[in-house]
């Protein structure tokens, strides 16, 4: 049911994690796939090794930097001269203890808010302005829980620029209905690297014992979910947040 072929999507952070098997899966569904990549040159490279060259190209651009999403929107159009779907899924998520100096607190609240949020809209900005010059295109920002339930106390600039995330995708999806398509999906613990350093760090049960499902979503679920939002198989959900936490909301 899910064919990507001739569809060109954008994937942010596609060097690891979610972002890496979202690239995979969405290559896999026959769409051609631009993966971008912050310092994971290597990574990113060992997977755009695995795919067909045809339907591959990679981008570097470090988010952190004002601007940098738009010199990142010009080198990945430039493949194929047109995107289709935005996968806005590169994050960062520095600590932010409130005890403590003031110097650290800050550079972790600009670096946050610039790479999950301002880089977000920035990209938006771009691919707003080129799908209104076609026949559209989709948005997928991948927001997180913590938008909703908050995160640990010194993660709080992740939870609220992944909250910036959610109020960005809904007012886009309102103002640019019916051409552009806006999806926002907020994921619970996903079974990353990084999840599975803080499994061994805190023990599993940290992460599993708010999960009714028993066990972190495989970054799969994910992948599925935003192959399924580029098809363009459920164009009236556009505004809507998709959870995928394994019930966790209501454990
Ligand atoms: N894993 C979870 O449990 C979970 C839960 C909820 C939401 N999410 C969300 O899902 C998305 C993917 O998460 P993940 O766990 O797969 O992340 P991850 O493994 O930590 O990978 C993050 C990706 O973002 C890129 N990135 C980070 N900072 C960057 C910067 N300054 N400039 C450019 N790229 C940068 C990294 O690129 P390089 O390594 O190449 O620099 C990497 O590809 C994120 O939006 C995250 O907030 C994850």
């Amino acid at each position: 049911m899910i064919d990507l072929t001739d569809k060109v999507v954008l994937v942010t952070g596609a060097s690891r994690g979610i972002g890496a098997v979202t690239a995979q899966t969405l290559h896999k569904a026959g769409a051609r796939v631009v993966l971008h990549y912050g310092q994971g040159q290597v990574e990113a490279e060992t997977i755009a090794a695995q795919l067909d060259p045809d339907r591959v190209a990679l981008v570097q651009a470090d988010l952190a930097a004002p601007g940098a999403a738009n010199g990142l929107w010009q080198a990945a159009i430039a493949p194929w001269g047109h995107i289709d779907t935005v996968v806005n899924n590169a994050a960062t998520m520095p600590a932010a203890p409130v005890e403590g100096d003031w110097e650290p607190w800050s550079t972790a609240w600009q670096q946050t808010l610039q790479v999950n949020l301002i880089a977000v809209a920035d990209l938006c900005r771009a691919a707003i302005a080129h799908f209104q010059r076609r026949s559209g295109g989709t948005l997928i920002n991948i927001s997180s829980r913590a938008a909703f339930r908050g995160d640990g106390p010194e993660f709080a600039p992740y939870a609220a620029a992944k909250a910036g995330v959610i109020g960005l995708s809904r007012t886009l999806a309102r103002a640019y209905a019916p051409g552009v398509r806006v999806y926002a999906i907020a994921p619970g613990f996903v079974h990353t690297d990084r999840i599975e350093q803080v499994m061994q760090e805190k023990g599993r049960d940290y992460v599993t014992k708010d999960i009714p499902m028993g066990n972190p979503a495989d970054p799969q679920d994910i992948a599925n979910l935003v192959c399924f939002l580029a098809a363009g198989l459920a164009p009236h959900a556009t505004g809507a947040t998709f959870d995928i936490n394994g019930a966790s909301y209501f454990h």
